[in-house]
């Protein structure tokens, strides 16, 4: 260990540059000698896998590795067989993502022994919700890394390197795909101009193995083509789309597909002329089949045929299972309504059973403090891929119903929403690249677990990069004690912390609408605004209790959970605590597992995010002489912010909860700084020119 670290500080950047996040977990090291024997081929993903290996190498002086390509029975899609010097794959993406993880072993200090490692799903994703003038949508890193209004269509050199870097950093955690832009798609990005773009990035993400994908507008052949419909059955609809994916794999012959947010907040869909998801989804399907494209279908519906928006998404798409071609998948994000901090998996996970579906998950921190707050994610999308559905028996975890383990599907794929932009350090909070980062490794390993993930990450993120190291950092066993457990504990607490100052005790969409979803707004109800985008809607606070009643004497939500989680859901007594209030309405003094009241363990929650964040301050702070001074400085001053931000979490909700509640704050709580007075001042909706419009 204490060779590792030494090799690890040797490694580290030897003229002491400023670490300003650019490299992300790619950081250089001083190059080892290396000698690499390949297949002869002129590809330029083996020529990729070639240089990273002579560049990387931190292994032996002199070694000699062989990439080797060799059909295999043991592995599947781009998986690849590992051993010291010897790395085999049936495909040169696998003797790629091979070579990563050869180093990555090499840089984290993990045994490698012969082993077979296969990727969980065939398609590992980023959605990047980027628009054609350059804006990313619920994006906090700056613009977008692929488009720009002033010059669209202009490819410079620094494009080409920067979708170089991007390329190269999805490659190594094993992503494999990228939809280059936002769900809500303008149909520009069909037209001529784009398209040429997307074959310019298309071309520089190739060696590495990512394919390109294009989120489509379904009123495409209306905006774009001039035609009088966009019904998936009219045959001059179906043509339109036929000429338009020549078109676009003349350019990219190894385009991936469309993802479509169709039929959904508003946005055009089958369903406007009458037809169904499924046959919005099959006509584009066969459309691509042809060219071996796939559809992701976004099953993020929620048409109010229901009272309960948790519902909707289940109820549209449980009696079309078995009607979506076989290159289509059903994208379904991890929760029942929207990305919240904590959401029970969607009942739709499992319940597909002739369908291929497909988890989504948001890396971009939406509702989880933008590029402000501290929040590693790993445990949230961990929770989701172990939450066990119980729909095909025990153990049908919502992992193993999406990777093709229980039911068959000729397709798999996991999506998650990027939080990559032009800022220096591509994710705006240095912290928030370890969130890309375990996105990618979980995409490829849905069993890894986060703890593993913070090991690896903070090791090539961080080790060796204090600018000058005191007498203090001399050993491993140093800077595994003083930073590594204790930054790694940070990380594996701060997605909880968020839950407890923001929404806590399944609370959920009590977020602020004026301010893009940072910060407090429980209150939040314009008038004319409709109910399920308000948080009252969600939280139901009254002079009763709180909580949305999802039980079978309620909306029966529950009831959308295969057994025995309907009947455990549907009890308070058996209902986990951190689902309470998402399935009940309960009485302020209801008697908590704790033995407290309702009202009290909610305060407590609060506090005691705050608390944690206070103690996330204080071991950063230690933490100082492990780091450089720029990111030290960088994730110090944004844990000023969050800390301040979970205080106002704190405040505001327990000051509005007590207008019903009429209860005290309990004395161990600490009493608010604010008046709701001032936070609702500073919250109030802002005027908008078309009047209420999605918040
Ligand atoms: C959320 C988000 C929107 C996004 C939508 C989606 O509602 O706020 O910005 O368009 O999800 O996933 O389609």
């Amino acid at each position: 260990m204490k060779k590792l670290f030494i090799l690890l500080c040797l490694g580290a950047p030897l003229a002491l540059r400023a670490e300003d996040g650019h490299q992300l977990w790619l950081r250089p090291h001083a190059a080892v000698p290396v000698t690499v024997v390949a297949p002869a081929s002129s590809s330029a993903v083996l020529a990729t896998a070639r240089r990273e290996l002579q560049q990387h190498w931190q292994g032996a002086a002199g070694a000699t590795v062989t990439l080797a390509l060799r059909k295999d029975k043991a592995l599947k899609y781009d998986g690849f067989r590992l051993s010291k010097q010897k790395i085999e794959a049936a495909t040169e993406a696998g003797l790629l993502y091979g070579a990563y993880e050869l180093l990555r072993r090499q840089q984290t200090g993990q045994p490698v022994a012969s082993e077979v490692c296969n990727p969980s799903y065939e398609l590992r994703l980023l959605n990047h919700w980027d628009n054609p003038d350059g804006s990313v949508e619920r994006g906090y890193a700056g613009k977008s890394i692929f488009w720009r209004q002033d010059s669209a269509l202009v490819v410079t050199r620094r494009d080409q390197k920067l979708w170089q870097e991007y390329a190269r950093a999805n490659a190594s955690i094993g992503l494999n795909s990228s939809v280059l832009n936002n769900v809500n798609a303008s149909p520009l990005i069909l037209s001529a101009g784009y398209l040429g773009r997307v074959k310019a990035i298309a071309d520089v993400l190739r060696p590495y193995g990512v394919r390109v994908y294009l989120s489509v507008k379904f009123s495409s052949p209306v905006l774009l083509g001039g035609l009088k419909t966009a019904d998936p059955l009219d045959p001059a609809v179906v043509k339109w789309w036929q000429a338009k994916a020549q078109e676009i794999y003349r350019l990219v012959p190894d385009f991936g597909g469309f993802l479509v947010k169709a039929s959904s907040e508003g946005q055009p869909g089958p369903q406007d002329y009458g037809r169904t998801h499924a046959d919005g989804a099959n006509m584009l399907a066969d459309v691509l089949r042809p060219h071996g494209g796939l559809v992701m279908w976004r099953a993020f519906v929620y048409s109010p045929s229901d009272k309960d928006r948790a519902k909707q998404a289940y109820n549209e798409f449980v009696p079309l299972d078995g009607k979506f071609r076989d290159n289509v998948l059903v994208q379904v994000k991890n929760g029942p309504v929207d990305f919240q901090p904590r959401e029970p998996f969607s009942p739709l996970f499992g319940a597909l059973k002739k369908t291929a579906v497909m988890p989504e998950f948001q890396i971009t921190q939406e509702y989880l403090g933008h590029a402000t707050d501290l929040a590693f994610l790993a445990p949230m999308w961990e929770e989701c891929l172990r939450s066990d559905t119980h729909q095909a028996g025990p153990g049908s975890t919502v992992a193993r119903c999406t990777d093709g383990s229980v039911y068959a599907q000729k397709h798999s794929a996991m999506a998650g929403v990027s939080n990559v932009g032009l800022d220096t350090n591509w994710t705006g909070q240095d912290f928030g690249q370890a969130n890309w980062y375990a996105f990618g490794r979980l995409a490829w390993n849905n069993t890894l677990s986060s703890s593993q993930l913070t090991d690896e990450w903070l090791k090539l993120t961080f080790a060796g990069s204090a600018a000058s190291a005191p007498a203090a950092v001399g050993s491993a066993a140093d800077w595994n004690a003083h930073f590594l457990a204790p930054v790694a504990q940070l990380m594996l607490a701060s997605r909880e912390a968020v839950v407890n100052y923001s929404m806590p005790l399944g609370l959920h969409h009590i977020m602020s609408a004026t301010h893009d979803h940072y910060g407090p707004g429980p209150w939040w109800a314009p008038p004319g605004m409709r109910a399920d985008w308000t948080p009252p809607y969600y939280h139901q606070a009254d002079a009763r209790g709180v909580g949305f009643d999802r039980t079978t004497a309620g909306s029966s939500a529950v009831s959308q959970y295969h057994e025995p989680l309907a009947a455990r859901f549907n009890d308070p007594a058996t209902c986990p605590d951190e689902y309470l209030l998402w399935f009940h309405h309960l009485p302020w003094d209801f008697k908590m597992k704790s033995g407290r009241t309702l009202w009290d363990e909610l305060a407590l929650h609060y506090d005691q995010g705050v608390q944690q964040v206070r103690q996330f301050q204080r071991t950063w702070d230690q933490a100082r002489p492990y780091v450089d001074a720029e990111r030290f400085g960088t994730v110090q001053n944004k844990l000023r912010a969050q800390s301040g931000n979970a205080v106002l979490w704190k405040d505001a909700c327990l000051l509005y909860f007590q207008q019903f509640s009429h209860l005290p704050i309990p004395p161990t709580v600490e009493p608010p700084m604010h008046t709701l007075d001032a936070v609702l001042a500073n919250d109030l909706p802002r005027p908008r020119a078309n009047g209420p419009a999605r918040p």
